[in-house]
């Protein structure tokens, strides 16, 4: 896989993010994690859609191979106003299909992240990953994320994680923006 090219979700596709969630949460299941165990939001999912901030990445064959989505909404639980919360682009959501394993493809989601972070005139690219899981803060780590703070927010997410958004890895496909 060479090149994915990028596009917002439609509404139409709300039920394609959510499956890849549902299949995400099981497989994290199946692996021993407890992390995104509970029934998937929906209403996130279609909210994303709804404000443009929800995007699926296909194959030159068009199948489906990843989602993400990318907003500027810092929760005020995890980036307090010394963070400048206005000075990010936050991840949510990032899922690869199994079938794209093995190709660095959230590696290259993360970097057009970062292109769009530095586009749009934030320094930084935000998220906050699952707190009882090492195995996802390594792979953050292992991509030049840094670790801000653990929040005990009850949702079971709060490792708050930055990268400088103009870092950029340069592994895995190349990434295009669909028109
Ligand atoms: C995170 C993700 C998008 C990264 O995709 P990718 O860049 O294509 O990388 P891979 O899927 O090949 O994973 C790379 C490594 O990270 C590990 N990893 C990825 N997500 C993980 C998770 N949630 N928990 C523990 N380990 C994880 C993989 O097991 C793999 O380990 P290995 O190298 O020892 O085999 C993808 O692994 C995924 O969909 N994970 C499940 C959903 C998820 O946790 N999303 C991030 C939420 S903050």
């Amino acid at each position: 896989m060479s090149t994915v090219t990028v596009r917002r979700a439609t509404a139409a596709s709300a039920d394609v993010v959510a499956d890849m969630w549902v299949r995400a949460a099981a497989a994290l299941a199946r692996a021993g994690l407890d992390q995104w165990q509970y029934p998937v939001k929906l209403h996130n999912i279609h909210a994303a859609i709804a404000a443009g901030t929800c995007w699926l990445a296909s194959d030159s064959f068009g199948a489906i191979v990843g989602t993400i989505t990318l907003d500027q909404d810092a929760d005020p639980e995890m980036w307090p106003p010394e963070d400048r919360p206005a000075d990010a682009f936050y991840l949510h959501r990032m899922i690869t299909e199994p079938a794209a394993k093995g190709v660095e493809l959230g590696s290259a989601l993360i970097d057009w992240s970062a292109r769009r972070a530095v586009e749009a005139g934030r320094k930084w690219i935000r998220l906050d990953a699952w707190r009882s899981n090492p195995g996802l803060w390594k792979y953050y780590a292992d991509r030049g994320f840094e670790l801000v703070r653990v929040v005990p927010h009850p949702s079971g997410s709060g490792a708050c994680f930055q990268r400088d958004a103009t870092i950029q890895l340069g592994h895995g496909p190349t990434v295009r923006t669909a028109a």
